[in-house]
């Protein structure tokens, strides 16, 4: 996987803006990035190992063309040779990409045994060897996988670009077209952009463009200007800024939510015949949530992971189900996988993401925006509390429909919202403070997280949030399982993380498993926050502890908190 950036424009403009644009895609990949621009005819590469966002943007010089890519080491390792822009032969083609090709072996093999020399282990390298051969249409046929790719030609004034499954879209700026992996990046750069479609190859000049595509006509989004995108407005990390970001992003959501999208969305899944929600990580744990706000309103969903879902559940998936499929990148390939195959089977899909312009939002009969904003920081934060808000909205719209919520409901979940706003607002500066407290306090690598009732999930992403972020491990359990076996290991002083439900019901359960935990000497933390703003709601503030905990031991750990080795925001892989 990786990140694309360029631009090609009709007057000369500063090569490091292709970096601004990288540096909006690092959540791509960070193992290396590499560009290329025109010193006249001549073309330049630069490449370096490491984040584009630790690179000085010193680069002084203008060109009309200049194309960057910022990697995530899929396919080999990350040296300088792996990092793209990956050559032809003679080096006159040089091209960047993004996703993976299949059968890259196979082909790479058959172009050695012609003669054809390779420097790199990439998938990468056979599209430029393949360009010496064919053109870029047959190129494109005659490889296996998922990816977009910008493709340079020494002696060329135009830039290609090919989609085969994997986005790459055409800002279309005053002076300048601009290619990038995704609509947010374009922010400033472009007001408009052209998706491409799947399967298609696109032509840029400087003045005009060209897409050559079979049947499916390209769509144009306008781009969000978002001043604030790969800033981190003063905090240390992109996580913390994130998190401080939830208050007014919660607020974003509800009122982005339209009403005749709701109403639609809320009809298909009451009139369903069964009713999945699909997703991963983070997005899965909001799901999980999602279930229990349906189960109120009278529907039983069955919460799958993304991963698993084309295996084990597909069967039962038939004309009349409902997908709601989650995903904060909305490119998350088990979650595009999942989607298409209960498209072909009758499915109607109800897309939430925090991408407009992504395949999900394509691919959906019914799209919910999340609107966090964008998230730049690998640990998804304010997306997962957006997330909530726009699922429990939906449930409330599916409510409408089953009799289990009224228009009151709406009114006063608006109001709870607003009040839970400017409350995280205030108390943010102290949950900061007793997360660091209590970070102090956590010596051992590993822990539990744990609760029940609506918030069980939340012990889930509270765990990956420890993972993720402070690189410690970390186990989500229930808390009455936690009495069966796991708590053994409490014997030995194990971090106990004990979020207070929010059902009366499993009060008793809390204060008993919290003694049996400290009776045995085992270290327990509980999360509980004071003020309460409803049970559906308690998921979404209780997640800010959680996560500041996380965010706090990483720091005291001195971990690359933003950019956890080995991740990528979306995995496309
Ligand atoms: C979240 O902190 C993780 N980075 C990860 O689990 C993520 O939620 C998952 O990969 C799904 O991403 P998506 O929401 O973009 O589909």
């Amino acid at each position: 996987m990786g990140g694309i950036f360029g631009f090609i424009c009709s007057k000369e403009r500063e090569v490091r803006d292709v970096i601004i644009g990288l540096q909006r895609l690092i959540y791509r990949g960070y193992d290396g990035w590499g560009l290329t621009y025109f010193r006249g005819e001549e073309p330049i590469v630069i490449k370096q190992l490491g984040s584009v966002s630790s690179s000085p943007t010193s680069i002084n010089e203008r060109s009309y063309l200049a194309v960057g890519h910022t990697r995530y080491a899929s396919r080999g390792w990350p040296t300088l040779e792996n990092t793209h822009p990956l050559m032809d032969c003679h080096k006159n083609i040089y091209v960047f990409m993004d996703g993976i090709i299949d059968d890259y072996e196979k082909i790479r093999d058959e172009l050695t045994k012609s003669g054809h020399k390779f420097v790199s282990t990439t998938d990468t390298e056979i599209l430029a060897h393949l360009l010496e051969l064919k053109d870029l249409k047959e190129v494109m046929d005659a490889v296996k996988g998922i990816f977009s790719a910008v493709v340079l030609k020494k002696g060329e004034k135009g830039v290609y670009a090919i989609n085969k499954g994997q986005p790459i879209l055409l800002g279309l700026g005053k002076e300048c077209y601009f290619l990038s992996s995704d609509l947010p990046s374009l922010s400033g750069f472009a007001e408009e952009a052209v998706i491409i479609p799947d399967n298609s190859v696109l032509y840029v000049l400087p003045t005009s463009y060209e897409i050559f595509a079979d049947g499916t006509k390209p769509s144009i989004k306008r781009v969000k200007y978002q001043p604030e995108i790969s800033e981190k407005a003063g905090f240390p990390h992109f996580m913390l800024k994130e998190i401080y970001d939830i208050p007014e992003a919660v607020i974003n959501s509800y009122y982005s939510l339209m009403q005749k999208y709701l109403t639609l969305a809320g009809m298909i899944v009451y009139g369903g015949k069964n009713v999945f929600i699909v997703g991963n990580g983070t997005s899965l744990h909001a799901g999980l949530i999602a279930s229990y706000y349906l189960g109120e309103m009278g529907i039983q969903s069955h919460v799958v992971s993304a991963a698993e879902f084309p295996y084990y559940s597909l069967e039962n998936v038939t004309t009349g189900s409902v997908i709601i499929a989650i995903s904060q990148s909305g490119e998350t390939s088990d979650v595009i996988k999942s989607v298409k195959l209960a498209k072909i089977r009758g499915a109607v899909i109800i897309g939430v993401t925090n991408s407009v312009g992504s395949r999900l939002a394509l691919e959906s009969n019914v799209y919910l925006p999340i609107t966090a904003g964008p998230e730049m920081a690998v640990p998804a934060t304010k997306t997962f509390t957006s997330t909530l808000i726009a699922l429990r909205t939906l449930s409330l719209y599916v409510g409408l429909n089953s009799g289990k919520a009224g228009n009151r409901d709406i009114a006063d979940f608006e109001s709870r919202i607003r009040a839970l706003s400017s409350f995280i607002k205030d108390s943010l500066n102290a949950f900061e403070e007793e997360a660091e407290t209590a970070a102090s306090k956590i010596e051992s690598a590993s822990l539990y997280v744990t609760s029940s009732g609506i918030n069980y999930p939340l012990a889930l992403e509270g765990a990956l949030k420890l993972k993720e972020a402070a690189g410690t491990h970390a186990e989500g359990i229930q808390l009455g399982e936690l009495l069966h076996g796991p708590i053994t290991l409490t014997l030995r002083g194990h971090p106990v993380i004990a979020i207070k439900p929010a059902e009366t019901a499993a009060e008793d359960l809390f204060n008993k498993v919290i003694k049996t935990v400290t009776d045995r000497e085992g270290k327990v933390f509980v999360i509980k926050v004071e003020k309460t703003f409803g049970w559906d709601l308690s998921p979404v503030v209780n997640a800010i502890p959680i996560q500041l905990v996380a965010y706090k031991l990483g720091v005291r750990l001195g971990l690359p908190i933003d950019t956890p080795p080995g991740l990528v925001k979306a995995v496309v892989v």
